[in-house]
């Protein structure tokens, strides 16, 4: 059911946790299953320095996590805006297609998170 892939992403998720004077946070969650997905970022002159992530859901959530936040490390922001969910199933081999969403939450986090370091204007905040 599962590539490869997504079973070593799930089983040794890279970037987990969190950065504590993260510039970027996003949080999204999807009503229907209920999971949620924290990102957190450290962004210097538009570059995405790190990320790490808290995803408080399924395997393929946690895959999807896992290899999202490795496609945008080291990137701009505008090229992480650009990071799609069909991109992310891609690199990870494919995704059954009841689990197509999980990867839109990852899409969905890394934009949430971009979308918070615009708001900030770059600056660490209490909104953590
Ligand atoms: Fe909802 Fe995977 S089942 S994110």
């Amino acid at each position: 059911m599962y590539s490869e892939k997504v079973m070593d992403h799930f089983a040794n998720p890279r970037n987990v946790g969190e950065i504590p004077d993260a510039n970027a946070i996003g949080e999204v969650g999807n009503a229907k299953c209920g999971d949620i997905m924290k990102i957190y970022m450290d962004i210097e002159d538009n570059i995405i320095k790190d990320v790490k992530f808290k995803t408080f859901g399924c395997g393929a959530a946690i895959a999807t996590s896992s290899m999202a936040t490795e496609m945008v490390k080291g990137k701009s922001v505008d090229e992480a805006l650009e990071l799609t969910n069909r991109a992310v199933m891609e690199a990870l081999d494919g995704l059954p297609t009841e689990k197509i969403h999980c990867s839109v939450l990852a899409e969905e986090a890394i934009h949430s998170a971009i979308e918070d370091y615009k708001k900030r204007g770059g600056k660490v905040n209490e909104n953590k």
